[in-house]
C-alpha cells in the first residue's frame, strides 16, 4: 500500500469520492446512461449484478448483527443460530475474495493494457482490495469466534467489523463501477 494511497483523499475508508486527479482519466460514458446503453447486456450487467449481490450480503451481515444485538438475553443464542450469521458471513468472504482475485489478476491488468491512462485508477482500486481483505479478515476472525462462543460480546465484535466492511465495500464498488462500466460499455 503506497504512501499516496494512505492519504485521506485516497484511502477507501476515508475518501468520499475518487481523487480529483483520477476522475478525468476515466472513460466518459455517463453513469445515467449505463442501463440504457446498447451494450449494457452481457459483461456490464453481469458485473453490476455481482456487485449488487456483494453489497446486499454486506448490508445483511451488518444489519442483522446490529438487530440481533437488541434481542433479549434468553433469546440471543437462538436468534444467532436462526439467522445463520456464520454461514452467511462465510459465503460473503468467499464471494468477495473470489471477485477481487478475478479483478486483480484478470480485469484490471487487461483494462490498463487497453487504456494505459487508467493505470492510477486501477492501482487505487487494487489498493482498495488490500484494505477490503484486511476488513474481511477481521470479519472472518470474529465470526469464527462467534461460532465458538455465541454471546452478546462476541456478536458486538462481529458487528464492529461488519459495519466498516460494509461502508468501505459501498465506497469501493461505487468508484470501481465509475472506472469499469464505461470500459465494458465501450468494448462489450
Ligand atoms: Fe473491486
Ligand atoms: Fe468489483
Amino acid at each position: 500500500m503506497s504512501a499516496q494511497y494512505r492519504q485521506l483523499t485516497h484511502h477507501v475508508a476515508t475518501r468520499d469520492r475518487l481523487p480529483p486527479a483520477i476522475r478525468p482519466t476515466l472513460l466518459e460514458e455517463a453513469m445515467q446512461d449505463w442501463k440504457h446503453h446498447p451494450r449494457f447486456a452481457g459483461k456490464a450487467r453481469f458485473f453490476m449484478n455481482v456487485h449488487r449481490q456483494l453489497l446486499d450480503e454486506a448490508d445483511w451481515l451488518s444489519d442483522t448483527a446490529r438487530v440481533i444485538l437488541d434481542a433479549s438475553g434468553d433469546t440471543l443464542q437462538d436468534r444467532i443460530s436462526a439467522s445463520a450469521l456464520a454461514s452467511n458471513a462465510q459465503r460473503l468472504l468467499h464471494f468477495a475474495h473470489g471477485h477481487h482475485e478475478i479483478e486483480d489478476h484478470g480485469h484490471f491488468p487487461q483494462f490498463v493494457r487497453l487504456h494505459p491512462q487508467l493505470h492510477d485508477a486501477f492501482s487505487l482500486l487494487a489498493n482498495d482490495h488490500q484494505a477490503l481483505d484486511a476488513a474481511l479478515h477481521g470479519v472472518e476472525t470474529e465470526q469464527e469466534a462467534l461460532l465458538r462462543s455465541p454471546g452478546r460480546d462476541q456478536l458486538a465484535k462481529l458487528h464492529q467489523h461488519a459495519a466498516p466492511l460494509n461502508k468501505i465495500m459501498h465506497r469501493h464498488i461505487t468508484d470501481e463501477e465509475d472506472g469499469v462500466m464505461p470500459i465494458f460499455l465501450r468494448h462489450g
